[in-house]
């Protein structure tokens, strides 16, 4: 019997967020319309941001409102505090993510406030969303490196994991943000996260910046991870990480995983489309 191994295309938000020129919101729909016929259970479609923060994000209600909904897919959106989960349950966002970091200062950069303070901020989303029969998953960035502080401690990650997870996430996201990871230090990392959660309820969101983020599946793999984060043509970005390359590309990575006799579950002819209607941005994303 072949494994299976749940795929999270996080394409339309972790991609999108870091394109220059803003797409227009119906090729965002349209990106996501094709991506919902491709399999995944669960598609990131958006964040619920400050404009100033995150530009290419202006337009969530919008992207949440356009699209058509497929059967058995969820639609999730990043809300990094109150304001931003109201409006995603307003646009029906069937998930919202909290977002973290062990690192101090990426998490000054990226949400404005120490790791401490965010943990306080994220406290009444969870209450609301498990209130309102919202999942809630957890991202923790820079896992492995920050792009301002370099090597991040295995224990500092697992702190901030554990935290989440014990608010309500039911699934927490480890983020190499800057694709520092090597499977070396991923399975230092991961080590030290399974002490807290269980690795059933733990992700791989690895970037693939420094080419190695396969292999770091693959490690990953062998710690026992089944589930992975990974963007459509290798898009993506975070505009507060310099140098923070595209996730790992969902097509590659699904790839692997059935050479190595995983189940996807992924339509290839699908993928292949919605591959093609990026390439209408005018960037080679792969
Ligand atoms: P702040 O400026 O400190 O917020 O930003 P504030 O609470 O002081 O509010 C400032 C203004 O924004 C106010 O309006 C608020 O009402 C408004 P004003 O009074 O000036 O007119 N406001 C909002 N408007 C819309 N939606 C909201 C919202 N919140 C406040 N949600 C904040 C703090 C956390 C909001 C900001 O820092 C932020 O949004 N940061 C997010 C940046 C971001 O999106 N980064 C990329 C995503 S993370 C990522 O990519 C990593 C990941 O992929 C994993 C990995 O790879 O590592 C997940
Ligand atoms: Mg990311």
């Amino acid at each position: 019997m072949m494994e299976n191994v749940r795929i999270y295309e996080v394409g339309p938000r972790d991609g999108l967020q870091n394109e220059k020129a803003i797409v227009p919101t119906q090729t965002k729909i349209a990106l996501i319309d094709l991506l919902s016929q491709a399999g995944f259970s669960h598609i990131e479609a958006t964040s619920f941001v400050p404009a100033k923060w995150v530009p290419q994000m202006a337009d969530a209600t919008e992207v949440l409102n356009g699209i058509n909904r497929a059967h058995g897919v969820t639609y999730a959106a990043l809300t990094p505090n109150i304001i931003g989960y109201e409006k995603a349950l307003a646009a029906k966002a069937d998930e919202v993510a909290i977002f973290g970091a062990a690192s101090e200062t990426f998490s000054q950069k990226n949400i404005n406030c120490t790791i401490a303070e965010s943990i306080e901020r994220f406290i009444p989303i969870v209450e609301r969303a498990l209130a309102d029969g919202v999942p809630v998953r957890g991202y923790v960035s820079c896992v492995v490196g920050c792009p301002y502080e370099g090597d991040i401690a295995p224990e500092a990650v697992a702190q901030i994991a554990a935290k989440l997870f014990e608010l309500g996430c039911y699934e927490i996201s480890l983020g190499d943000t800057i694709g520092a990871g090597t499977p070396e230090k991923i399975i230092a990392m991961l080590n030290a996260v399974k002490q807290h959660v269980p690795v059933d309820k733990l992700a791989g969101h690895y970037h693939d910046t420094n080419g190695n983020a396969l292999d770091n599946v693959k490690a990953s793999l062998n710690e026992g991870l089944r589930n992975f984060d990974s963007a459509i043509g290798g898009l993506g970005g975070c505009p507060y990480a310099p140098g923070a390359k595209g996730n790992v590309s969902t097509v590659k990575l699904a790839h692997m995983l059935e050479r190595e006799h995983y189940h996807t579950g992924l339509n290839f002819d699908v993928l292949a489309k919605a591959e093609a209607l990026l390439s209408t941005l005018g960037e080679n994303h792969d």
